[in-house]
């Protein structure tokens, strides 16, 4: 490996060769299956020529453009594709090149819907352990500690709610049957102490992904929290970056719940990792006021033509290949083969989700929930014992308390075959068994 490389996994890397549907070869000839898609990114498989085609296509005849100066054919296609999937009304989708630059414009979007109707709103409400993002504005709506932790100085403008987590419920009294009031009733107090004329949006994500493991709220909580933000006029953010594009078995995670929020983020399945795209998506009230107030905001390649083209055959493909239903049917097999494999395994104190995005909590103790200590470093010795065993697992930590908590992600392709589903409930059982026995 070049010195020059400044390497997010250390200098033993294997070197990617080729992928096809859910698998990687390295070039060694390594086969690995891909549990997780990278970072549950990849929905339409590895190796597609078609969106591979559609992308040269689109940069042979013209690669770039500004967005402030042209629009193209496959952007105006794309968005006319795409708008009536969306669980949104009459939306107004703005491409950018990933997750982050998507929430940021998001963030902005919002602030700038309340100045041109004339109010200062400026207090963006997040989630406890959340994810959003890595860039400043995104990591501060973040509710994630430990990637927080070096940066505090630069953050602190956003604000936090609770997260449904309903193997660890903050409401355990309420819990299961009225917790969902009891979130809205904790997001209804931080808007009345923050100043109901303070508050812009509320960002969350319809069911948690990275950082709580696939985590499905309670049918009472979304039309409780819709309630609340409809009421203090706060603009509602579905963060589907991960759960966008068929990940959970449904087109989008909003569509488990009848949510229809005012501003949607997009990223990770949208272009299957083919090609860096975001997208911040605003519902038809917020762009009217945003075009009459003004939107000072752009990227250079924001409403990129290839990434336009890369969006749009793998939005075909998806439905081509009915991949939303075979991410449910996939993802229903992949959770009874968890469930038979690990669901008595003292270790395991949780397993969750829907569609192809699931997650396994390992706990020290199954009866308490007690977490692992952080120092043990089980989910790296996981994730290193699936690598070992030829598949790709996902980690996350800090669920249970924002440093401790260890839990695997599942995210492999949609295009994951039945035997390749079995296949990835074995090896990753037994990748936990290594470690934990
Ligand atoms: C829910 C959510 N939002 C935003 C992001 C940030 O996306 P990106 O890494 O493309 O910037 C992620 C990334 O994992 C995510 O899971």
């Amino acid at each position: 490996m070049s010195k020059h490389v400044f390497s997010r996994g250390g200098d033993r890397l294997p070197v990617a060769a080729r992928g096809s549907g859910a698998e990687i070869f390295d070039t060694d000839g390594r086969r690995y299956l891909d549990g997780s898609g990278g970072a549950i990114v990849v929905g339409i498989g590895h190796g597609v020529t078609e969106v591979a085609d559609a992308i040269a296509d689109q940069a042979r005849s013209i690669a770039y453009v500004h967005g402030s100066a042209f629009t193209s054919g496959s952007l105006e296609a794309y968005a006319e594709e795409l708008a009536p999937l969306l669980p949104m009304d009459d939306p107004h989708v703005y491409p950018v090149s990933g997750g982050s630059e998507a929430v940021e414009t998001a963030l902005k979007m919002a602030r700038a819907f309340h100045l041109a109707r004339g109010e200062d709103r400026h207090v963006i409400i997040g989630r406890a352990g959340a994810y959003h993002g890595n860039t400043r504005g995104a990591l501060d709506v973040s509710g994630r500690p430990a990637l927080r932790a070096p940066y505090l100085p630069w953050l602190g403008a956003a604000e936090h709610t609770t997260t449904p987590y309903e193997f660890r419920c903050p409401f355990p009294d309420s819990h299961p049957d009225a917790c969902g009031p009891r979130h809205a009733d904790a997001l209804d107090a931080l808007i009345e102490q923050t100043g109901p004329g303070q508050v812009a949006a509320f960002i969350a994500e319809p069911i948690s992904g990275a950082a709580l493991g696939g985590c499905v709220p309670p049918s009472d909580y979304w039309p409780a929290i819709a309630e609340v933000c409809r009421r203090h006029g706060v603009l509602l953010i579905a963060d589907e970056v991960m759960t966008g594009f068929g990940r959970t078995g449904a087109w989008f995670g909003s569509d488990h719940f009848g949510l229809r929020p005012d501003l949607m983020v997009l990223a990770k399945g949208a272009a299957s990792g083919y090609w860096p795209l975001g997208l911040a998506v605003a519902s038809g009230h917020v762009h009217d006021e945003l075009i009459s107030g003004g939107f000072t905001h752009g990227f250079t390649y924001s409403h990129h033509v290839v990434g336009a083209a890369a969006g749009r055959a793998v939005l075909a493909h998806l439905r081509e290949h009915d991949l939303v239903r075979a991410s449910a049917e996939r993802g229903d097999q992949l959770d009874t083969a968890l469930r038979t494999k690990l669901g008595e395994h003292p270790s395991v104190g949780d397993i969750r989700g829907l569609g192809l995005l699931r997650g396994i909590e390992l706990v020290a103790d199954r009866r308490t929930a007690q977490p692992f200590a952080r120092s043990e470093r089980v989910i790296e010795r996981v994730v290193v014992a699936g690598k070992e065993r030829g598949v790709l697992l996902y980690p996350s930590t800090g669920c249970a308390n924002g440093t401790d908590g260890d839990l695997v992600v599942l995210g492999p392709p949609l295009v994951v075959t039945p035997a390749q589903t079995e296949e990835l409930a074995s090896l990753t059982a037994a990748a936990i068994r290594d470690v934990l026995g």
